[in-house]
């Protein structure tokens, strides 16, 4: 039996074992008590929404704010409802990740923010409240800072997104090994995600038709250039990520580093200037870590399909792997995604699994590394909505869509961090 089905029957057990009155009236429980800003509903702006919505964040209204949050109470139950806001994250009951408790908003706390706003969002009591945002994590002794070596000053489409490269500069004189990586956005208020590359043929910029040697550049659709390997993705709440102990990536003298930022923005005139800070260290690790991808590949979406799925299954040939995290990755009509490890003997281990938004990709960091032995199979499979009323849909009437890299093609990949002996 697959884990995501235990689970599921774990969740339904719950209903019956444990006391919820709105589903078992005579169970005696107390019905909860109607929310309040100070006591329940502002530490929840502050641990799920601060990272956006602070007043400088992409999220732009400071929901931090008793009267902004108050008159917005019900449009933000509704997106809570929707399950727009937080955008889409790995779901942590398929496996536990770094950061999950800010990034993942589970049924309860959703149904607080609703039960709130038809209450009339009312304040509370001030000596209730009990949260302030955490301070956030950074790594304050960078061995190696990547930044763009000038502002760039954002120019967004009508839609409001540009999607800017910049080849930065490589300073390293010997291979050093990633052990920790955070993304620094310049402009936090514009800065939508980053995706730090490396281009394996040493030609960036030839994907997207610009001369060689040319530092910055528009680079629309996310990987024109096959390749290039993901080395870290960020997103607004992403911390600082840290790989295990005597594991690390490799970074090697002249490689070329390519940082591709996603803006968002109502209008021009941003200045950004986003870096990276690393710490490495000098001498190899006992298991290198590199990226792979797990996912089907070639396929068609059948246009109007609403809920087309594609698998991929992939048995580990090689010795014993172990996956540390991933990124999954789709183009604009992926609505969900669900990965496990599995074999004959019975070993079924969700990887991960979750509703997907194109606009909030991040890279999840698992608290415990997975095994993959020799003979299990990973399986990948990803949904699109390709019908006409479908939240990415930008064909009408729609089209076939078929497997590629631009954002007009789709994509189901799931690029791990993963090493093997
Ligand atoms: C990773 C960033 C991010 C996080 C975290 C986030 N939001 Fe948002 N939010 C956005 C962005 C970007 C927009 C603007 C684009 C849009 O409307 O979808 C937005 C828009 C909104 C809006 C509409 C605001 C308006 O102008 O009408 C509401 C309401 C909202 N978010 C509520 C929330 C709530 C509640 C949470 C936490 C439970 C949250 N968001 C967490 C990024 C985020």
């Amino acid at each position: 039996m697959r884990e995501e089905n235990a689970w599921k029957r774990r969740g339904f057990g719950f209903v019956f074992v444990g006391c919820v009155a709105a589903v078992v009236p005579a169970c005696g429980s107390e019905p909860e008590r109607t929310p309040t800003w100070y006591r329940d509903i502002q530490p929840l702006v502050d641990r799920s929404c601060a990272a956006c919505h602070d007043g400088s964040g992409v999220g732009r209204v400071n929901l931090r704010d008793a009267a902004t949050a108050r008159a917005l109470a019900g449009t933000m139950a509704a997106r809570v409802e929707s399950g727009e806001m937080p955008p889409p994250a790995l779901d942590p009951s398929c496996r536990p990740y770094a950061g999950a408790e800010k990034m993942y908003l589970g049924p309860d706390d959703r149904a607080r923010f609703r039960a709130w706003a038809d209450a009339g969002a009312p304040l509370g009591d001030p000596s209730e409240a009990t949260t302030k945002p955490g301070a956030v994590a950074h790594i304050d002794d960078p061995d190696l800072v990547l930044e763009m070596p000038e502002a760039h000053e954002v120019t967004p489409d009508d839609d409001g997104n540009e999607y800017w490269c910049v080849v930065l500069d490589n300073p390293l004189a010997t291979p050093a090994w990633i052990q920790a990586i955070e993304a620094v956005p310049g402009d936090p208020l514009v800065v939508h995600h980053i995706g730090l590359y490396r281009d394996a043929g040493h030609d960036a910029g030839a994907g997207y038709g610009v001369p060689p040697g040319t530092k910055g550049f528009s680079c629309r659709d996310p990987v024109l250039e096959l390749d290039w390997q993901l080395l870290h993705a960020f997103a607004p709440g992403v911390g600082v990520m840290e790989l295990p102990k005597d594991t690390g990536i490799r970074l090697d003298p002249g490689e070329q580093i390519v940082i591709q930022m996603h803006y968002y923005a109502p209008k021009s005139g941003a200045l950004d200037r986003s870096a990276y800070r690393m710490r490495l260290a000098t001498e190899a690790p006992a298991a290198e870590v590199f990226m792979d991808v797990f996912g089907p590949v070639p396929f068609t979406i059948p246009a109007g399909a609403s809920q087309h799925v594609e698998r991929s299954v992939i048995t580990n040939e090689g010795p014993k792997a172990t996956i540390y995290g991933l990124l999954p990755h789709m183009h604009l009509l992926g609505r969900s995604y669900d990965a496990w490890i599995e074999d004959d003997a019975g070993a079924n281990a969700c990887v991960a699994r979750g509703d997907f938004d194109f606009h909030h990709q991040a890279l999840y960091m698992f608290d415990e590394p997975i095994p993959w032995q020799p003979g299990q199979r990973f399986v990948t499979e990803c949904t699109w909505d390709n019908s006409a009323t479908g939240k990415g849909q930008t064909h009408f009437p729609p089209l076939d869509i078929a497997w590629g890299e631009g954002t007009n093609q789709e994509m189901c990949f799931m690029v791990a961090y993963l090493s093997r002996p």
